[in-house]
């Protein structure tokens, strides 16, 4: 049952470059759109490497991350600002875990990713980082 209190919160989602170009911008959008939560803002934008180091500070050390910048900054993305009660949760519930050959059926990466590095779509994972990403992505919001 739903006895807690609504707590609305905000998250930065980012829906990446391989979703644009496999014209899955709609599909996931729409998947969002139905559980509820609110579009409050939406921009088309490309990743330059400064934002790429920026947003992924945590991971700039890793192996995997030259791979991953490319890929990043390799075309537009859907930056979107979605909110809703226990909005930070409820979408990396919905996105899945992180390797698409790995993540759940019924989650957007389970459903239409095979691949550990091109996975359709970032959110933040705490109201730390949603609070971090949403300075980066949408200072004037
Ligand atoms: P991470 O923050 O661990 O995953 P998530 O996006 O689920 O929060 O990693 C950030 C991104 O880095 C991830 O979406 C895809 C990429 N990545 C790789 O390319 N290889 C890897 O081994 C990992 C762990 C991540
Ligand atoms: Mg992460």
């Amino acid at each position: 049952s739903n006895t807690a209190p609504a707590s609305t919160e905000r998250s930065l989602v980012l829906i990446k470059p391989d979703a644009v170009r496999r014209g899955l911008l709609g599909e996931i959008l729409s998947r969002f759109e139905r559980k509820g939560l609110v579009i409050e803002a939406l921009e088309l934008r490309t990743m330059d490497a400064e934002l790429a180091d920026q947003h992924y500070a945590e991971h700039v050390d890793k192996a995997f991350y030259p791979p991953l910048k490319g890929f990043m900054t390799s075309g537009p993305l859907a930056a979107v600002v979605l909110s809703g009660d226990q909005a930070i949760e409820v979408i990396r519930a919905m996105i899945g875990a992180t390797d698409g050959r790995k993540a759940a059926a019924g989650t957007i990466r389970g459903d239409l990713a095979l691949s550990n590095r091109e996975n359709l779509v970032h959110a933040s994972d705490s109201p730390d980082s949603a609070k971090r990403e949403l300075a980066l992505w949408f200072p004037k919001l």
